[in-house]
């Protein structure tokens, strides 16, 4: 499997703390059959000030212990993003970049978008990035408009949801949004945004075995495996579903005493 979701560098954000947390997060990605990994530090303004050459120096010391450690897993330099009024220029600027390619990993505040946040979306591509909206099922304002995520999705916004969410790791409400997205097929990537292992398990192998069990195989290895390869290759991914994401309709009370006589 290939994660494109963690906070692994040592000390630069509220992730790993330090190079042997980062180690020790990378020996339990190894044990949980993870092959490569992308670096997403916080970029937060005035919170988390990294830059090109910040990450740049942390991803080649963890590459150095990596090989000291002999661990099978092979890191790439990422971020992630959170929405600023400036944020495309800094993303070029800084190279913010997904494994060097046009992918972005983009987040906001959790609990309200700000005013500007799809427009920034679709200015990204325009400047020629692919956005990925990282924990999708994390947001609040999709609990009550629901349309408005299937919205972004249909603009061709990337959907990454966090494994940790299925097993209920950020409440009932996030659990549920996030097993209603992948109803719909609006997910393009499930990854662990593990931060530290006492509090944010990595569960991709869980994820991985409940997705093959409940749907197919194929489908997990799209989420975990197929669409982060292509990310770093800077190939288009692909979706679970062909054409536009359609929240099924619900149904009417009168259609389910209809079904239930049927049955
Ligand atoms: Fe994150």
């Amino acid at each position: 499997m290939i994660d494109i979701h963690t906070h692994i560098l040592p000390g630069i954000d509220d992730g790993s703390k330090d190079i042997n947390e980062s180690l020790d997060i990378l020996r339990a990605l190894v044990n949980q059959g993870v092959t490569e990994v992308i670096a997403t530090p916080h970029i937060i303004t005035g919170v988390y000030n990294n830059t090109k050459k910040i990450i740049d120096e942390k991803i080649e010391q963890l590459k150095t212990e990596i090989i000291a450690n002999k661990l099978p897993i092979k890191v790439y330099k990422g971020a992630e993003l959170y929405y600023e009024p400036n944020i495309i220029e800094k993303t070029k600027q800084e190279e913010l970049n997904l494994a060097g390619s046009n992918y972005i990993l983009i987040e906001s505040d959790l609990q309200r978008f700000p005013d500007n946040f799809e427009k920034t979306l679709y200015q990204f591509q325009v400047a020629g990035y692919i956005p990925i909206l990282a924990h999708a099922e994390r947001f609040t304002p999709f609990l009550n408009d629901f349309n408005r995520l299937i919205n972004i999705a249909n603009r061709g916004i990337l959907i990454q949801l966090n494994s940790g969410s299925f097993f209920g790791n950020y409440g009932e409400n996030v659990q549920k949004l996030a097993y209603r997205i992948l109803q719909t097929g609006c997910v393009h990537f499930i990854a662990s945004d593990v931060h530290h292992l006492n509090t944010r398990p990595v569960l991709m192998k869980q994820i991985y075995q409940y997705l093959s069990e409940h749907y197919t195989e194929d489908l997990a290895k799209l989420l975990l495996e197929g669409n982060p390869e292509r990310v770093i290759h800077n190939e288009p991914v692909e979706s679970m579903i062909e054409g536009y994401f359609e929240e099924k309709p619900k149904k009417t009370f009168i259609e389910k005493i209809r079904d239930f006589f049927r049955t």
